[in-house]
């Protein structure tokens, strides 16, 4: 027994991992081990011999046990210990920086307008981009054979042979959210509606897909020196100083009167700037709601009245922000992005400034 005892607990001692121990547990104390074949010889003996042999046996059992599970602790112990040294993690190494996205001018100029129009008590409404040829051309008092839709270089959507309904159209202006918000609101009304617009049409100042932001007011009493001076005001406001304006009697299907406002500036050096020069640039059209458009939206023309306008987004960033080429808007260059556009927790508000 004392052999057996000194054999195990050496070979124990030099174990190298847990597998070693486990062969081992299973050598000594395993069913078919040697202490339970000593057990066995047990039986052969006499009472007085199992006497003494019994517990001692039982006790060399208990011996071995307790050596392998503290060797296994202590393997467990020495591997944990190599880990800590070996997996090493500098935490005052600096991060890795990341690259910042940045707000692109338009969606940038989309709120500023958005928040001056808000502060005039206009709510903000939306629009589908596919939409009828009725909403964006019949409603607002643009027959079929009228000259406004070839004007227009409309995008129609692809009919399949033999489906005779008429085409629907990306919109090719944001007006037709005026008949959809008269339909849903009724009057009064006072809305916004900025998006997307669509025409075929490309060169330095205009390019297929454009923004434009739509403004409706119908009131009782609402006449065209309301109008100039809604639009005074949010010039004044989006410039941060009162900016040369120039009003010019027009013609639109959907107003009468009607008028279009260019801004003064010039065009200099690569960029194009607002106030100064002798160049306009032409930033939006308006009027009086013609009494066919309000009745389209069954509005009663013999009650209401009001004004309308559409201004171009992407031709007031460029005003603003000194940007020559509006093709470049769309481009989708990092370099170009990361110049112009604006960081995203400088959201513009009309107390914070709306100018950084
Ligand atoms: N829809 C016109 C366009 O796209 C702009 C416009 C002109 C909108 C007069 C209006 C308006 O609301 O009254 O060119």
């Amino acid at each position: 027994m004392d052999d057996l005892r000194d054999k195990y607990i050496a070979l124990i001692a030099d174990a190298a991992d847990e597998a070693s121990i486990e062969d081992l547990r299973v050598q000594a104390v395993g069913k078919k081990g040697e202490i339970a074949l000593k057990m066995r010889e047990l039986g052969k003996m006499t009472p007085e011999e199992r006497q003494v042999m019994g517990p001692k046996l039982n006790a060399l059992k208990d011996e071995i046990n307790s050596a392998l599970s503290a060797k296994k602790a202590s393997l467990a112990d020495a591997a944990l210990e190599e880990r800590l040294r070996s997996e090493w993690l500098d935490v005052t190494l600096p991060g890795r920086g990341r690259r910042q996205g940045s707000i692109h001018p338009i969606s940038q100029v989309t709120e500023e307008v958005s928040a001056i129009f808000a502060d005039m008590g206009f709510a903000v409404a939306e629009g589908p981009q596919i939409e009828t040829d009725w909403y964006n051309f019949d409603a607002l008092n643009i027959p079929g054979h009228h000259p406004a839709r070839a004007e227009m270089d409309t995008f129609y959507t692809h009919r399949a042979e033999g489906d005779n309904r008429p085409p629907h159209v990306l919109r090719t202006h944001t007006s037709p959210v005026q008949i959809r918000s008269m339909e849903k609101i009724g009057a009064p009304i006072r809305i916004i509606c900025p998006g997307r617009v669509y025409r075929a049409d490309y060169d330095q100042t205009h390019t297929p897909m454009f923004h434009q932001v739509e403004g409706l007011a119908i009131d009782k009493d609402i006449s065209m020196a309301n109008l100039k001076w809604v639009l005074e005001e949010f010039f004044t406001a989006f410039f941060g100083t009162s900016v040369k304006t120039r009003f010019r009697a027009s013609h639109f299907p959907f107003t009468e009167p009607s008028a279009e406002v260019d801004i003064q500036c010039s065009w200099e050096n690569g960029s194009v700037k607002v106030g100064e020069g002798d160049d306009w640039l032409e930033v939006l059209g308006s009027g009086m709601v013609h009494p066919k458009v309000l009745a389209a939206g069954g509005i009663d023309p013999n009650e209401w009245q009001g004004f309308a306008f559409g201004i171009g987004i992407d031709r007031l960033a460029m005003l603003k922000y000194g940007i020559p080429d509006l093709r470049a808007f769309f481009d989708a260059d990092l370099r170009w992005l990361r110049h112009y556009g604006f960081a995203s927790l400088d959201q513009p508000t009309l107390h914070g400034g709306l100018t950084r």
